[in-house]
């Protein structure tokens, strides 16, 4: 009988509201099937623990999360605290010392949402990009001299190894295997960045040779854009680093019907540590506290997770219910033109778990 242990980490702003809506959609998921529990233990990290203990988490945090089955976060982010110290204190943290370097960010028009794009249904648009999340643009390397004076320098560099590109690739690649049109495009910006984006794109054909039964292509990331909102059909997987895949799936966010759908998976593929599942809208501060953030993103997120688990059934179930719910107007919140409140969205999905009509 499995009985996994997830960690929760609602954080900051609407992460603590859609986390506490997501805990309820799992509790009704687990009373429907006697063979499933789940054993969650809270965590009280984020900004609100930094003002009172200086740091985003427990000094022995990533040793208290690492037995753990997952890890369920919410959002981190705050108007008095700079965001590089709550995102490193916590986020990245956990990202880092787990080597969660598998991000991925599932988009898709689920039922009842409306894609701004004119005449793009549901059929139309369902990418899997695939976000290198351990090195790249974020990798924290870099410095600062002379602050404050005429002369300051500072200096960021993306860091770039042939182990983190060819896992990630691989990691594409099969993903790319698991779907029906086995496409993997490549996002690259190797016409303007000579050095770690040549390698990236050497890695990706060389990995690529390996895979045969796998249609690929290749797009500068600014020629990406227009792609995506031009000819969406044409994509599948995609493959992009740290930070073009961050502004990617924004976009594919949008396009999907709205950032507050979009769920993300933080993946350590080898299972050394537990992975980490989150809505990717942060922390949404004009809006905390009202009760009217969209929690389908820390749902879908839950979903991402059961699969992660190895509950596909359960998975699909949780899925199924969200669109359900969504299909039926009642699960509409402001962001999506409605007036539904998290409360109520959440009340939507347990109903339809439970199999009552909507
Ligand atoms: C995301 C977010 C983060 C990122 C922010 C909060 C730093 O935008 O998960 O996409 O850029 O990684
Ligand atoms: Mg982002």
């Amino acid at each position: 009988m499995p009985e996994y242990r997830i960690a929760a980490i609602p954080g900051d702003g609407i992460g603590a509201e859609v986390v506490a809506a997501g805990l309820e959609v799992l509790a009704a998921l687990a009373a429907r099937a006697p063979e499933l529990t789940f054993k969650i233990e809270s965590f009280p990290w984020g900004s609100d623990y930094y003002r009172a203990h200086g740091r985003m988490m427990a000094e022995d945090g990533l040793a208290r999360l690492k037995d753990f089955d997952a890890i369920y976060f919410g959002a981190v982010g705050d108007p008095e605290v700079p965001d590089h110290v709550t995102l490193w204190g916590l986020r990245l943290a956990i990202c880092q010392g787990f080597d969660l370097y598998a991000n991925l960010r599932p988009a898709r028009i689920l039922p009842g949402v409306t894609s701004p794009l004119a005449g793009v249904g549901a059929g139309d648009l369902d990418w899997v990009i695939v976000r290198e999340n351990s090195e790249g643009e974020y990798a924290g390397a870099g410095g600062r001299v002379h602050q404050g004076l005429a002369e300051e320098v500072a200096v960021e560099t993306a860091i770039f190894t042939r182990h983190g590109v060819a896992r990630i690739m691989r990691f594409a690649f099969d993903l790319a295997r698991t779907r029906p049109a086995r496409h993997l495009t490549c996002v690259t910006k190797s016409n303007a960045q000579r050095h770690g984006m040549v390698m990236w794109d050497q890695i990706f054909a060389e990995v690529a040779r390996d895979y045969p039964d796998i249609a690929t292509d290749k797009v500068l990331v600014d020629a990406m854009t227009t792609r995506m909102v031009r000819d969406p059909s044409s994509l599948d997987v995609v493959v992009a680093t740290n930070l073009h895949a961050d502004i990617l799936s924004d976009l594919a966010a949008a396009l999907s019907g709205g950032l507050g759908l979009a769920p993300t998976a933080n993946l350590n593929p080898e299972r050394a540590f537990p992975s980490m599942f989150e809505p990717i809208h942060g922390a949404g501060f004009d809006i905390a506290g009202q009760g009217i953030a969209n929690p389908v993103g820390a749902f879908w997120s839950a979903v991402l997770m059961l699969e992660h688990l190895g509950e596909a059934e359960a998975a699909a179930t949780l899925l199924g219910a969200i669109e359900r719910a969504l299909a039926s107007g009642r699960a509409s919140t402001p962001d999506l033109g409605g007036s539904a409140t998290t409360a109520q969205v959440t009340e939507a999905v347990c109903a339809a778990l439970e199999g009552k009509n909507l």
